[in-house]
């Protein structure tokens, strides 16, 4: 066999490393953040603006910079193999990340760093880069670039110009581009949560991005009285900690509504759900139980932290974007016992909810009994306002039809299989809202027919969701929700 160099075509491969991994602004901004914190950077500022000529994204930091010889190192492609070992603290893996998370929304890569007081700046051009031709900036060319600050004190920044992916978003009235910002800065005060706030024993990094200061995201809101933090484990894996802690967190009864939101983030609790797994404090994965819980089964106040070294990175299959992960088989049981565990404490938060029949004097339930000659019956109680509202529509044969859809569910009302799961797993009896938007949605569905029962009187609008389940339950959401809408 003869040998002969085959290299790739330099256009070609660094276009389509626009696509490994699966970047979005914030994690693209992410994967240079990591490379600041290894850099021992204690402060770092994000800029995303909008120029006649598109957006451009600046990222400053205040690490140790690169000389010029680390930095033509650093600006190659795969700089570095990924079946290295790295230092404990190093947040990357395969030597691409600063190249791909920037291409991948940008098509002029540059960067200029300062390290022991030598400047050095270098950039790669999608649309300039025959047989790999990367520029290499002259002093003017880089005091004319950079931020002023690098002249005066070592760090690096990396800027993005030609921001193709991102000017997608700029032209819808500039109201989409506003929007993955906003994102953007969402997911980093969760991503860096760990290190915003200088926990673990981590250096306490400061970011600010379009001029506001990220705050730690807590997903586990352990500030919070109510929260129940339960006891930190250590698993091993391959002779490696791994640090699991789980946490229930406080019904939304508990919180405030802003709190709720936050919690919830964009998608929700049940999304927001889940094993939360950190790679070295940074979270690369949420809102997932690996198919190791079952639909429903645990409460969706359980999310469990799990922190990974560096060194298990192949266990794990850590993507190129470090944001997923597979769980590694030699876990799952000790998790799952982990899980198991959970389910009996998280059912008591939930279950303290509402769920027993109550007939108390001045409440109007959803559902009451009645016991006679050794007979117990459940119906629905045809007093409430919902329910007597639509028993009493005008169209007749809409009410009569209501009436017997009632009917037909107190008569198939499966006593039998509640009783079973009641007594044999009682934990996993998981029938009322614990989301408060969809509590609120609810409860809106529900407000022109109550406003119509009352006859537009707002005082005994009041009074009824005052005094009537499920909304009695959680009084002084429904009134602020009431108020929020000018219904006073
Ligand atoms: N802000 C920075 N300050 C100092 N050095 C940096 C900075 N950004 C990148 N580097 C250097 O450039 C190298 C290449 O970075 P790059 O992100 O491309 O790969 P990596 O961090 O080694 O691995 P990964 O692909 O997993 O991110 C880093 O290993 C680091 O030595
Ligand atoms: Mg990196």
């Amino acid at each position: 066999m003869k040998y002969q160099n085959n290299p790739p075509d330099a256009s070609a491969l660094m276009t389509s490393a626009r696509s490994f991994g699966n970047y979005d602004l914030s994690s693209a901004l992410a994967d240079l953040l990591d490379n600041s914190i290894k850099a021992k950077a204690r402060s770092i500022e994000i800029k995303c603006i909008r120029k006649d000529d598109g957006p451009e994204v600046r990222i400053l930091d205040d690490g140790s910079g690169m000389s010029a010889n680390e930095l033509h190192r650093a600006m190659r492609p795969a700089s570095t193999n990924p079946d290295d070992e790295r230092a404990r603290d190093d947040l990357g893996r395969f030597g691409w990340g600063m190249k791909s998370a920037s291409l991948s929304q940008c098509r002029l890569l540059t960067v200029v760093t300062r390290h022991d007081g030598v400047l050095s700046g270098a950039s790669w051009d999608l649309d300039d880069l025959a047989d790999w031709k990367m520029g290499v900036l002259e002093p003017e060319e880089i005091k004319a670039l950079a931020d002023q600050r690098l002249l005066e004190r070592d760090g690096t920044e990396v800027i993005w110009c030609k921001c193709d992916r991102l000017s997608e978003f700029g032209q819808v009235g500039g109201k989409g581009f506003n929007d993955i910002v906003a994102h953007a800065k969402a997911q980093l005060s969760l991503i860096f949560h760990r290190y915003l706030g200088g926990e673990e024993g981590l250096r306490k990094l400061k970011v600010n991005f379009n001029g506001d200061a990220l705050k730690p995201a807590d997903p586990f809101f352990r500030h919070h009285d109510a929260t129940q933090a339960q006891p930190k484990e250590t698993l091993t894996l391959d002779g490696q900690p791994i640090e699991v802690q789980a946490f229930i967190l406080p019904h939304y009864s508990k919180i405030t509504a802003g709190e709720h939101d936050r919690l919830g983030a964009e998608e929700g609790f049940v999304r927001n759900q889940g094993f939360y797994v950190y790679r070295q404090h940074r979270l690369i994965i949420h809102g997932t139980w690996f198919r190791l819980v079952k639909h429903g089964e645990l409460s969706q106040l359980v999310r469990i932290a799990i922190n990974i070294p560096n060194s298990l990175d192949a266990m794990w299959k850590i993507t190129l974007d470090k944001a997923d992960a597979q769980l590694p088989s030699g876990l799952k049981s000790r998790l799952k016992d982990i899980v198991d565990g959970l389910k009996r404490k998280s059912g008591k938060v939930f279950q303290s909810r509402g769920g027993r029949v109550r007939n108390e004097a001045g409440k109007t339930s959803v559902w009451a009994k009645y016991v006679r000659n050794g007979e117990v019956r459940y119906y629905l109680n045809r007093e409430h306002p919902l329910i007597a509202g639509m028993l009493d529509d005008d169209d007749k044969d809409r009410a009569k039809a209501f009436a017997a859809a009632l009917g037909i569910i107190e008569d198939c009302f499966p006593v039998v299989s509640i009783g079973e799961d009641y007594s044999s797993r009682p934990e996993m009896m998981n029938q009322s809202v614990v989301d408060r938007s969809t509590f609120i949605e609810k409860l809106d569905a529900a407000l022109p027919s109550l406003l119509l029962h009352v006859g537009g009187n707002m005082k005994t609008l009041h009074e009824i969701v005052a005094s009537t389940e499920p909304w009695s339950n959680h009084a002084d959401i429904v009134l602020t929700h009431l108020k929020d809408k000018g219904w006073n």
